[in-house]
């Protein structure tokens, strides 16, 4: 593999900053030396800023930033000067790294619910990917499956309850649905590595495995063997079926998969923590 640059003295734009994969970015890049410019939408609003200001290195390193992307030229500040632009969040303008949705499969997404939603996702990419060719810029899109492992922010974010918390919080069913699972330390680790390693281009599909929800049951019940979790599924239809995801192109950038056993240990062990969950 390519030798990694160092961060030191370099400054990153992350927008979106206060969310669960972008917070991890952050702390990351501050890990790393690099100096931060992070965007968020309401600054006076603590829950959205101290767990940022928090992190090793915020003192010195962390700059916020107001940025709202329905606000044309909000986001000009934060950017000015960067080496890289992490973009978490609908593609807009100036970007360099694209964060996308990669739940299933847009065929078997069809006439189900969520699929506006991926449909605006393959669309934004889409939109996101013409607008760097016609202005030269170098983009590379990071594509992970469902995101689990620990949350930074103080409330839980949609994914993390519709993934983890619905299901260890009493829910009777588990949803009929298949999808890749990753940790979110390994997507925010692919997010830098993708503009450290001057050679990463294009897509990168992130998934340590690809699991139906039936399985995350299974792994949670041996996890927590007295943990009251859903013992049938939402409905009578067959399971949906496993599919494939390669691993190949994420290897170029040197991500070592947390297995999604320890993924969803970390999980838990959060929520019990932040949300007083009893587990
Ligand atoms: N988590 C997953 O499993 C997963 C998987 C694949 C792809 N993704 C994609 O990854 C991205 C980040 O996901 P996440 O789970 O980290 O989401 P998240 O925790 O909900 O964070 C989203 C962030 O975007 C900000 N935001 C929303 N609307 C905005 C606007 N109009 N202007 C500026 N900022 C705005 C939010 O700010 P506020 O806090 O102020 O609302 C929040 O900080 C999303 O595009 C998501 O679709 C996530």
């Amino acid at each position: 593999m390519e030798q990694v640059l160092s961060g030191e003295g370099k400054r990153v734009c992350v927008t979106g900053a206060s969310g669960y994969i972008a917070s991890w970015i952050v702390k990351l890049l501050l890990e790393r030396g690099y100096i931060v410019n992070a965007t968020v939408r309401r600054l006076d609003d603590p829950a959205k800023t101290e767990h940022l200001l928090a992190l090793d290195g915020a003192e010195n390193r962390l700059h916020l930033f107001e940025a709202d992307l329905l606000k044309e030229g909000s986001f000009d500040p934060a950017i000015h000067g960067c080496h890289a632009v992490e973009h978490t969040d609908t593609p807009v303008t100036n970007d360099t790294v694209i964060n996308e949705t990669w739940f299933s499969t847009p065929e078997s997404c069809k006439g189900k619910k969520g699929e506006s939603y991926i449909i605006s996702k393959i669309l934004a990419e889409d939109a996101a990917w013409k607008f760097a060719k016609e202005h030269a810029i170098d983009m590379v899109s990071i594509n992970p499956a469902a995101v689990i492992g620990p949350l930074l922010q103080p409330t839980i974010n949609v994914t993390t309850m519709y993934f983890v918390y619905n299901l260890i919080k009493g829910s009777e069913t588990y949803p009929n649905g298949t999808c890749g699972w990753v940790h979110v330390n390994d997507v925010a680790e692919a997010h830098i590595r993708a503009f450290e390693i001057p050679s990463a281009n294009g897509r990168y599909i992130l998934s340590e495995t690809v699991a139906h929800f039936s399985d995350i049951v299974k792994v949670l019940h041996e996890l927590y063997p007295s943990l009251k979790l859903p013992n049938r599924c939402e409905d009578d239809n067959p399971p949906k079926p496993i599919y494939m995801l390669s691993k190949d192109k994420a290897k170029s950038l040197g991500i070592e998969y947390v297995p999604l056993k320890t993924a969803l240990w970390e999980t838990v062990e959060c929520l019990k923590e932040k949300f007083m969950i009893n587990v």
